[in-house]
């Protein structure tokens, strides 16, 4: 396993719309797996979509706290409903987070890396942010396109006085950075 280098903002492949993964029985797309889930895990992040380490593929992970990690091959979101505010960062936006607008509630379907296809329902908190997230990232979409506001932006570790309110208390309060 190695770690690989992250892409950040600027660079136009995180603005692409990623292709399928033709097939999961492909020693390169194993090998990417397993290096996207130690880039991740080095970096602390919660996920980790393939755009992010330069390769246009439909193919994150997420890494959530305690649990084990969830690989998703072409996924798709099947539902989403309701609306919160959090608070969000991206590994390829490096010392700063913003208050964006995400679902409360997301079910999705995906392929683990054996093939098989598998579904995540009705999942809530931190998991339903970083799902959005890492999907947003295999249409070319990064949480900037989903700020409250223009000005929703700030460095990381800075707090600022006059923060828009959060409507719902977020239950992301490890933070998401993926
Ligand atoms: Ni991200």
């Amino acid at each position: 396993m190695a770690v690989l280098p992250i892409i950040v903002v600027g660079d136009p492949i995180l603005r692409k719309r990623t292709r399928r993964v033709p097939t999961v029985h492909d020693t390169t797309v194993q090998r990417l797996i397993d290096d996207m889930i130690e880039t991740m895990r080095t970096a602390h992040g919660v996920g980790l979509a393939a755009p992010q380490v330069g390769v246009s593929l439909r193919l994150a992970v997420v890494g959530m706290p305690e649990q084990p990690v969830l690989v998703l091959v072409n996924p798709r979101v099947l539902r989403r409903s309701g609306k919160r505010q959090v608070e969000e960062g991206c590994l390829s936006i490096p010392g700063y987070v913003g208050l964006v607008t995400r679902s409360v509630r997301v079910s999705v379907a995906a392929l683990d890396r054996t093939g098989a296809e598998y579904r995540v329902l009705g999942a809530t908190g931190l998991l339903a942010q970083a799902l959005e997230h890492e999907i947003d990232h295999l249409n070319g979409i990064l949480y900037l396109d989903h700020l409250v506001a223009h000005d929703a932006l700030r460095r990381a570790g800075v707090e600022v006085a006059d923060h828009p309110v959060i409507e719902e208390p977020a239950p992301a309060t490890v933070g998401l950075d993926g």
